[in-house]
């Protein structure tokens, strides 16, 4: 069942974005080689109660931590630990933020330093794809116009995107109906309407797309070894078209991620 929300609903899940979005540069502030994932967690953690939020992910499913750190090859939900930073990797921080009762949720992902050039490359895909399939969460059209959207994006660049990994709804519970799926057909699926809130969040690969899950029963990483990136918004499909709830802000000028862009 997808729950719609009303104008009122959608600006406490705007709100729970703007420190979800807050939270993601403090930790993009932090990161540098040599800390350590679980000194960022911490770090979240801290900043988030801070403000009067809830990390949504502590907890969840008996999942450990306040946020999901993923380093390289790791796709999502990399359990922060004793992994120490190191120049050139790809970090992707996912935070969820339960604010006032409302949920908001946000993935970027971040390369430390020097990166290498196809890294770069990944980095500015996946931001590309999250900008195509956003552009398609507009009243009337169906999930599978986002879907399409997203894979012809990593594809034409000749990268793949995790099938088994999708996007949701998001707003009242962290993960709500409906998938939002990172490849599929033009005009199918549901269709979209005002009031829903919607995570967009192409997970891509630069190698194949099969993925593994490991022994601690959450870290999903390529089969291949090669990089990932995970990039995601919150969005509002509303009368004036898709509404961003977890608009960027800055992150460090060492950070060198590709010009934002939504
Ligand atoms: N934030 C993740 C998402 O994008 C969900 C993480 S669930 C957790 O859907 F338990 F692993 F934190
Ligand atoms: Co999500």
């Amino acid at each position: 069942m997808i729950i719609r929300k009303s104008p009122r609903e959608i600006e406490k899940i705007a709100a729970a974005g703007r420190l979800v979005a807050e939270t993601i540069a403090h930790v993009g502030a932090l990161l540098r080689p040599g800390i350590t994932t679980e000194e960022l967690d911490a770090a979240a953690g801290a900043f988030i109660r801070a403000r009067g939020g809830i990390p949504t992910s502590e907890g969840y499913r008996g999942y450990p931590k306040a946020i999901c750190i993923s380093p390289n090859e790791v796709v999502v939900h990399g359990i922060p630990g004793a992994h120490v930073v190191r120049e050139g990797d790809l970090v992707t921080i996912d935070v969820g933020v339960t604010l006032d009762g409302a949920i908001a949720d946000s993935a970027y992902t971040f390369g430390v330093g020097e990166i290498d050039p196809e890294a770069q490359r990944l980095l500015d895909v996946a931001q590309e794809a999250l900008a195509a399939g956003i552009e398609q969460a507009v009243v009337g059209n169906r999930v599978g116009d986002i879907s399409h959207a997203v894979q012809e994006v990593v594809e034409g660049a000749g990268f793949s995107v995790v099938r088994s990994l999708v996007g949701h709804g998001v707003g009242r519970y962290y993960h709500e109906d409906p998938h939002i799926p990172n490849y599929g057909e033009p005009g199918r699926g549901p269709r979209l309407s005002e009031g829903m809130t919607i995570a967009i969040e192409p997970m891509i690969t630069a190698g194949s797309s099969e993925v593994v899950v490991a022994d601690d029963g959450w870290t999903i990483s390529t089969a291949d070894g090669s990089m990932a990136a995970h990039f995601e918004h919150t969005v509002a499909i509303t009368a004036d078209g898709p509404r961003i709830l977890t608009p960027r802000v800055g992150v460090p000028n060492r950070v060198r991620s590709s010009t934002f862009r939504p």
